[in-house]
């Protein structure tokens, strides 16, 4: 399915203000654009004035013996070809580099963008998608305003000067064979057209085929527990079959595509020389002059055909920078306002006043929920899930904002802090903990970039992680792999909780595993969270009765509000929710604890 994102449909149009801003990529770097546009343009020039030459070569030279004018024109001819050879060599540089450039800057701005975009993008764009524009998108983009450029540059700057040198040499010729031109263009547009949807339709198929492929293969148990396989086979050969004659068509239309156009120049050749030969009995044409009639008929096929070839890649390349636009454009829905501050110092009071809250589908979330949290105090959230913990926290760490009411961090509303006051006072484990590639050390070391060696290794101690550390192969220079998949999940807990102690947050923010981890793993990242809590505000959504006895309040949530709040005893008492909860989970915790 890698395909999805990619394929798109292509909105074959040109859009104007879609070509500015793609041009606009080269403005930065106007030199060396400019350099490589006329040194295209003065090649392009050279091959038409080349043929312009030979006829004279023929003419003055040879026809007439005159070694003198042979000589001086060979000379002539070959050292326009040394200069051309230098002209090459420049624009195949600096296209090269240009292109290096364009897609560098193109990539750095989308990277940037997207580190500043809220999570509310994120939730709604799949992060192929992002990946594509990136890679692929910048790729076709960067080729368009280079190579495309080039091509176009060249074709133009080519038909023209051989025009111009057409009618020179004779203007009743030269009109019969840039009618033939215009024709070129638009069959060869049809062509391409039809072979591009014809090709698409292909890819398209190619990648259901492999989506099917896949599904059948991983699923194959599946498959043959319910005897699908015969249908299976109907559905995947229709598919072949469907691909099979999008391809066939393409072949088609690609094979006939050539012959056509030869064809058509042949015609244009049979006038040239027939009306060219009328032309020379009447003493308008000489025999140098027909010949270049004929090279520049036989030439101009190519840059024709190219822009054909262009005017199909220009429509891809916008389709692909207008995704990149719509990306680099979007604006991060949480940033920092105008006037927002960093105070120095907060403390971790922290109060939700009557706030509301949905997601992009506006079903309320969260509904005038308030709660005043003590600096240093421990909240436990617990309750049935779906009931709005985790966005709880997640508007705690402004990663998404209130749509009404107010979260105010040490008695501000924290719409007037800064994300970074906000978001580097809290260090935050998530339940299923990211780590980066990298060696674990680089990994504790994000949670405070200046951290000494010894630093992290007293926050690896205090989180508990440093006894499974040292027992590695290379200790905290082991690689953890991408996304630390070669740690346990339990592992990355440990980890992920060494970065937080070494961040000192005021805020501490855990979303407890509900994975089972093996007990000495399991009593380690409780002792782990216990010194994080230790002192500050913290927030723990828990499923671990020995955290929820040990909070100061126990919050138990549902449907977005408070249901129940209170101690662990003060809860029990009441005999409400969390009295279920606790004796149709917990009970059951206790009791394997116990028998252990
Ligand atoms: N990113 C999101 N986009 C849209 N709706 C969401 C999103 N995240 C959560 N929700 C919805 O918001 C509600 C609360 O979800 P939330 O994740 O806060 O629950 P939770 O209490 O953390 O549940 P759990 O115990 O399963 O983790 C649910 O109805 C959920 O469907
Ligand atoms: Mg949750």
């Amino acid at each position: 399915m890698a395909d999805t994102y990619e394929e798109e449909e292509y909105n074959a149009h040109f859009s104007g203000s879609t070509l500015r801003r793609i041009l606009e990529l080269l403005r930065p770097h106007w030199r060396w654009t400019l350099g490589f546009l006329l040194t295209v343009a003065a090649t392009a020039g050279l091959d038409a004035l080349f043929t312009y030459i030979s006829a004279h070569i023929i003419d003055d030279g040879i026809l007439a013996r005159d070694r003198d004018a042979l000589i001086r024109l060979m000379a002539l001819y070959g050292g326009l070809q040394v200069v051309q050879a230098g002209l090459v060599f420049g624009f195949i540089y600096l296209v090269s580099m240009l292109g290096e450039r364009i897609r560098y800057d193109l990539r750095k701005t989308l990277f940037n963008h997207i580190q500043d975009l809220s999570l509310a993008y994120f939730n709604q764009t799949p992060v192929g998608w992002m990946m594509a524009r990136v890679t692929s998108d910048t790729e076709r983009v960067g080729g368009m305003v280079t190579w495309g450029l080039l091509d176009i540059v060249w074709a133009i700057v080519n038909i023209t000067s051989a025009a111009v040198f057409m009618f020179i040499i004779n203007w009743r010729l030269a009109l019969i064979v840039l009618i033939m031109v215009p024709i070129l263009v638009v069959i060869a547009a049809q062509f391409r057209k039809k072979i591009l949807v014809e090709f698409r339709a292909a890819r398209k198929l190619n990648s259901r085929i492999t989506a099917a492929f896949n599904e059948n293969i991983t699923g194959v148990r599946v498959v043959k527990a319910l005897g699908r396989e015969d249908e299976n086979i109907g559905e995947f050969s229709l598919l072949t079959s469907q691909m099979y004659q999008a391809s066939y068509r393409a072949a088609w239309l690609s094979a006939l595509f050539l012959p056509v156009v030869q064809i058509i120049s042949a015609l244009a050749l049979g006038a040239i020389i027939y009306y060219g030969g009328v032309q020379a009995h009447l003493g308008f044409i000489t025999i140098g002059g027909i010949q270049a009639f004929v090279s520049y008929v036989t030439f101009m096929m190519w840059p024709v055909q190219d822009l054909a070839r262009v005017y199909a890649e220009l429509q891809h390349a916008i389709a692909s920078a207008e995704r990149i636009f719509s990306l680099s454009d979007a604006v991060p829905e949480v940033h920092d306002r105008p006037s927002a501050i960093d105070p120095g110092n907060l403390h971790g009071e922290i109060e939700f006043d009557h706030v509301d809250f949905y997601y992009e589908d506006k079903k309320p979330v969260l509904t005038d929920f308030s709660l005043r949290v003590q600096a240093g105090e421990t909240i436990a959230l617990v309750g049935p899930t779906g009931g709005g913990k985790t966005t709880i926290v997640n508007l705690l760490c402004r990663f998404f904002e209130p749509k009404s009411g107010v979260i105010r961090i040490s008695g501000r509303d924290y719409t007037d802090l800064t994300l970074h006051a906000i978001q580097s006072r809290v260090g935050i484990v998530l339940q299923t903990p990211h780590l980066f590639s990298g060696t674990l050390r680089e990994n504790i070391r994000y949670g405070r970039l200046d951290a000494t060696d010894a630093e992290i290794e007293e926050a690896a101690r205090l989180a508990g992680a440093h006894d499974f550390i040292v027992t590695l192969e290379k200790g905290y220079d082991q690689d953890v792999g991408e996304g630390g998949n070669l740690l346990s999940t339990g592992q990355k807990q440990l980890v992920s909780l060494a970065r937080a102690v070494l961040a000192q947050p005021e805020i501490f923010i855990m979303d407890e595993a509900t994975s089972s981890v093996d007990t000495l793993t399991e009593a380690l990242i409780q002792k782990g969270m216990h010194t994080l809590m230790e002192g500050r505000t913290s927030f723990i959504i828990a499923h671990r009765l020995s955290t929820i006895k040990r909070a100061d309040r126990i919050l138990v949530i549902e449907a977005g509000r408070i249901a129940e709040m209170g101690t662990h005893a003060e809860l029990l008492r009441q005999g409400g929710r969390y009295y279920h909860l606790y004796t149709q989970q917990f009970r059951r915790q206790l009791e394997e604890e116990y028998a252990i």
